[in-house]
């Protein structure tokens, strides 16, 4: 499977999509998250973007992790096309929609797919659960997770309802929910990817406090190379949405920043790192 350190996220961008896509891979990312969901993404051109990636750089399928979502009703804009019918069973929305994933994406399986949020009630989100393990065992889908899921009780209970661990957790990652401590730890212990959203956006003081700014200043980085590879050190996979090439270089190749939480040689260094670990991480 490709690797998957980082992901460029697709949503927001429109008729831009396809370019953006095209431009973040050959600018590095090599993971791409979008959404049958056309209020917020345009997979169908994320799609687009996959022929060129192929046909004009010889840039492979299998060379990219691509990820999307099934959006339940209440999440989708009802003025446009929707990728299933809404009067159908939860499990065949789930099934429809996945089938319109690969459509849009011109391609035979995709390497994850996520709820898009746990559904109205515990017996939806189970049975919308239970529909993509039945794609991940036809091997249509290689991986499945949800997003938006900030209580630990409601990934037990997706497990225990279905005898299937949640494989990849997707949430907003940031100052306003202490970044989201129990979650990130539950998945750290039990082997869950945890993605991360509003890594950036979501946290200017994390971003602006001394310690960041100290190690950013020390080691050469920015803000922001320092915040990601810090996260990716914990465990966590960033995704990042960036429209600038600059940053789109400095983000694909954030796992190559060298900041140690072990073994760091500049003391001023060391404490910078260990105070962002207290407070983020509780370390
Ligand atoms: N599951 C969900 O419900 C959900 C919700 C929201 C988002 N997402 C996913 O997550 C993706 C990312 O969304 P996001 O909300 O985290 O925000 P984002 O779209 O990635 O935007 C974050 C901001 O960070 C800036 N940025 C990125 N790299 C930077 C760098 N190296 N230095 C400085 N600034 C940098 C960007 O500005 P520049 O463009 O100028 O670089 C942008 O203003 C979305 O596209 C989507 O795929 C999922």
């Amino acid at each position: 499977m490709a690797s998957c350190k980082i992901i460029y996220g697709t949503a927001w961008k429109r008729e831009r999509t396809t370019a953006l896509v095209v431009s973040a891979v050959l600018n590095g990312f090599r993971a791409i998250d979008t959404a049958a969901q056309l209020k917020h993404y345009r997979e169908d051109l994320v799609g687009e973007a996959l022929r060129i990636l192929q046909m004009e750089h010889n840039i492979k399928r299998e060379d990219l992790f691509v990820q999307t979502k099934y959006t339940s009703i209440g999440g989708q804009d009802h003025s446009q096309p929707l990728p299933y019918n809404p009067s159908d069973s939860v499990a065949k929305q789930v099934e429809s929609s996945v089938m319109q994933s690969l459509a849009n994406l011109g391609t035979s399986y995709v390497d994850s797919v996520l709820l898009h949020s746990p559904l109205d009630t515990m017996p939806h989100t189970l049975a919308a659960w239970r529909a993509l393990m039945a794609l991940q065992d036809s091997g249509k889908v290689k991986e499945i997770g949800i997003c938006n899921t900030y209580d630990v009780r409601i990934l037990k209970m997706l497990e225990e309802g279905s005898g299937r661990r949640v494989q990849i957790v997707q949430n907003r990652w940031f100052e306003g929910n202490y970044w989201d401590q129990d979650v990130c730890r539950y998945c750290r212990e039990n082997d869950i990817q945890y993605q991360s959203f509003w890594t950036l956006s979501g946290s200017p003081n994390l971003l602006a406090d001394a310690s960041i700014q100290t190690i950013a200043r020390a080691k050469g980085y920015t803000p922001a190379q320092v915040l990601f590879r810090l996260a990716q050190l914990h465990g966590i996979t960033p995704l990042s949405g960036t429209t600038n090439e600059r940053h789109m270089k400095e983000d694909a190749d954030v796992e190559n920043v060298d900041i140690r939480l072990e073994d760091e040689n500049d003391g001023q260094v060391k404490a910078a790192v260990d105070d962002i670990r207290k407070l983020v991480w509780r370390l």
